[in-house]
């Protein structure tokens, strides 16, 4: 074996040295060399091959999406066809599923929940099928309400009401504050269930361009409810779907300001909070109101499991309203599934996962940005999300993404094409990829494929 010399410069796809040798020529342990070849594994700099070793990854850094030029008018939203059609085709279990966004299925955590619903079962018996209350089982609000001191929020266990995943949560908060024919802002691109969700309430949809590194940008909120009657505002808390930025908390507490000084409320999204790629989390929205206006929703399915269909809404000023329309809703969530919850993140099993989960999702980001960037190079620009399970794409302006769509399905590979993500037919050259699954042969062949694809409908020089 080559030893490892100091100051020798390595080309992208070879060979690091190995622990033991490494290790030997720094005089520094191999659990030493290891955190830091894991380290730099995280930072997307090396790739750990099984039984090969770590390789030096291909270094290029593709150009960052556009922020949009939008019409800024509001208008009636129209995607549920478009939202119907993709679905069926990319929830199919044989397909590689990189049009659907659950990061935990890269990492999946089933037997520890498993084990704990047992659990919960043996001891509550038929109690845990029974009907739970409307606002949620007790001690499962009074952790998540705990959870917000973090941030010296003072939420009561009586502010959070637990719902059917934060889609519920997002439709509660939506009817409380708002009605048919309201103007609501969101951003652009905005994940599609918020603008599926405007279409069914009547509503109309505003969009406020997000920059691809930093999120919202105050002056642009601040022409939007300048130039429109915007009854209320939808926007991520922190971690954008499907931009992947974040949204800076000096940012967030000014647009914060901004909205409650002209008494528009904020709901806000916060379901990627705790799947950050930076130092810290970013903090809830809510933590800067000072007149009560901030709607916080969320959920553990990007964190835990989305079929357990558990969210919450936090609020102090509507918790009321919010629970009489939780009851004529769906009257009350699975109060099993909330006790199972309960245990697994009392247990500290919850924290421990998310620090693994996190580890793994930055990892899958690098790799599938280093791979799509060897593929195809400059042809596309690709952004760097700051936490999530998803990658943007932005191709040549002349390329629908609808037809890769469907050609990526015919060879068993969902993608999330880009108009889903607008109510005004933007991001047509656009793609979600999701990267919130278990990276294996299978991925990288289907990214290869997926890259063919691309190349077939590129425009001919
Ligand atoms: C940004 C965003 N908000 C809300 C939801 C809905 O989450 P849930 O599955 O908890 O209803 C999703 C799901 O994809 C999402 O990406």
């Amino acid at each position: 074996m080559v030893p490892y010399k100091q100051g020798r410069n390595y080309q992208t796809g070879q060979k690091l040295p190995s622990l033991r040798n490494l290790s030997a020529s720094l005089s520094v342990s191999i659990p030493t060399v290891k955190q830091a070849y894991i380290e730099l594994e995280r930072q997307g700099l090396i790739l750990a091959k099984p039984k090969s070793g770590y390789f030096l990854t291909h270094q290029c850094t593709s150009e960052q999406p556009r922020k949009a030029r939008l019409p800024n008018k509001p208008m009636a939203v129209s995607r549920q066809q478009l939202i119907e059609d993709v679905f069926k085709s990319i929830h199919q279990p044989h397909n590689l599923a990189l049009g659907v966004a659950n990061p935990v299925a890269a990492l999946p955590i089933t037997k520890t929940l498993n084990r704990t619903m047992r659990r919960v079962m043996s001891v509550m018996g038929d109690k845990a099928l029974h009907y739970g209350s409307v606002a949620g089982y007790e001690p499962l609000r009074r952790q998540l309400a705990f959870s917000y001191m973090e941030y010296a929020l003072p939420l009561a266990p009586d502010d959070i009401i637990i719902t059917n995943g934060a889609q519920e949560a997002l439709n509660i908060a939506l009817q409380c504050v708002a009605k048919a024919g309201d103007v609501i802002a969101v951003e652009s691109p905005c994940y599609f269930g918020i603008l599926e969700l405007i279409e069914n309430l009547g509503m109309l949809a505003l969009e406020v361009p997000i920059c691809p590194e930093d999120g919202l940008t105050t002056q642009d909120v601040e022409k939007a409810i300048g130039k429109h009657p915007v009854k209320v505002c939808v926007f991520s808390s922190t971690i954008a779907n499907p931009m992947g930025c974040v949204l800076a908390d000096d940012a967030k507490q000014q647009i914060v300001e901004l909205l409650e000084n002209n008494d528009i409320p904020l709901i806000e999204d916060d379901v990627y909070g705790d799947l950050y790629f930076t130092k810290k989390r970013g903090i809830p929205a809510q933590k800067y109101s000072k007149k009560g206006l901030v709607i916080t929703c969320s959920s553990f399915s990007k964190t835990a499991a989305p079929a357990y269909r558990i969210g919450w809404i936090a609020t102090h000023k509507f918790s009321q309203r919010c629970a009489q329309i939780k009851r004529s809703l769906s009257g009350s969530s699975s109060h099993m599934i909330q006790i199972t919850l309960f245990e697994f993140v009392r247990s500290g099993d919850y924290e421990r996962y998310l620090t693994q989960l996190r580890g793994v999702l930055v990892t899958n980001k690098a790799r599938m940005i280093n791979m799509l960037q060897q593929l195809l190079g400059e042809s596309i620009r690709i952004s760097d999300p700051k936490g999530g399970c998803v990658l943007w794409l932005e191709l040549d302006k002349s390329i629908n993404s609808a037809d890769i769509f469907q050609l990526a399905l015919q060879q068993n590979i969902s993608v999330s094409p880009g108009t889903l993500f607008s109510p005004s037919n933007r991001y047509q050259h656009c793609i979600r990829l999701s990267y919130g699954l278990p990276w294996n042969d299978r991925v990288e062949e289907g990214l290869k494929v997926f890259a063919d694809i691309c190349r077939s409908v590129f425009p001919s020089q």
